[in-house]
């Protein structure tokens, strides 16, 4: 067995009113307080910005349960309108944040310079980055996929200390699956980890890259996560779609096998 740690970590995207988020924190409580099943697997909700202080507070009394934010600012305080900080994300309680989702990269051009300052800023607050890399259809469809997740891992994340490092958790979301209905299959998720492991383990040697925990996203629900989480290297799920429902939600905390 290994000691790395399960996560299933639900990215909410931009969806859900103010009332209708507090309602689906209570009731995904509800269900997680009823069945202490798989107590141990780090809950991660990853809601809207200005939710993050109260749901962080909602979240109170369920175990291993944390707030995260789906974006951070690449610079540290001043004059950018609109823009949240790494550290104003810390100040209101949340301890990790995603950095370097496809749609960021796609929607709002987001470099490998950008999400690598992204991390520095967020490390340096005291946030773990989610970190997420994945091909394109395009990318599979010329069998580059290797090159590019090799790549965006490298380019951002591989210039930090290894005790940085070892605070990052890794999310391999290929953006042909996302909200597509289209997941990878275990074969393909199984491949990519073990390679994503392997570069890490070249750089950072054995015992980080067994310790560091990556995840799967893209079309992940409660229908297919046990076999994805039966593989050797996948360490748990970025949920999508499927985390804006209670019920499916745990059922897919409660996916691990025991
Ligand atoms: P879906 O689960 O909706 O495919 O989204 C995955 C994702 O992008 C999580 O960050």
């Amino acid at each position: 067995m290994s000691n790395r740690k399960k996560i299933v970590a639900g990215n909410w995207k931009m969806n859900k009113t103010y009332s209708e988020a507090i309602t689906l924190l209570y009731e995904v409580k509800d269900i997680l307080f009823k069945s202490k099943k798989n107590d141990g697997v780090l809950k991660i909700i990853a809601p809207p910005f200005p939710y993050l202080h109260d749901l962080h507070e909602a979240s109170k009394g369920i175990r291993n349960i944390y707030i995260a934010a789906q974006n951070c600012s690449s610079e540290e305080a001043g004059a950018f309108t609109g823009e949240v900080s790494a550290s104003m994300i810390k100040s209101v309680g949340a301890n990790y944040v995603i950095i370097g989702h496809s749609e960021r990269r796609i929607y709002f051009k987001e470099t490998h310079q950008d999400v690598r300052k992204k991390v520095d800023l967020a490390l340096k607050h005291h946030l773990s980055p989610i970190f997420c890399i994945g091909e394109s259809a395009e990318d599979r469809k010329e069998n580059e996929q290797f090159e590019v997740v090799g790549s965006q891992l490298t380019d951002s994340l591989f210039h930090l200390e290894p005790t940085e490092f070892s605070k990052v958790v890794i999310a391999y979301e290929p953006v042909w699956a996302i909200g597509t209905g289209i997941t990878a299959t275990t074969a393909q998720a199984q491949e990519i980890h073990l390679f994503i492991r392997s570069l890490i383990e070249k750089k950072y040697g054995k015992e980080i890259s067994g310790s560091t925990s990556i995840l799967y996203g893209g079309s992940c629900n409660a229908k297919n996560a046990t076999e994805l989480f039966l593989c050797p290297d996948v360490d748990g799920g970025l949920i999508g779609g499927a985390s804006l429902k209670a019920a499916e939600f745990s059922e897919i905390i409660h996916s691990f096998p025991q």
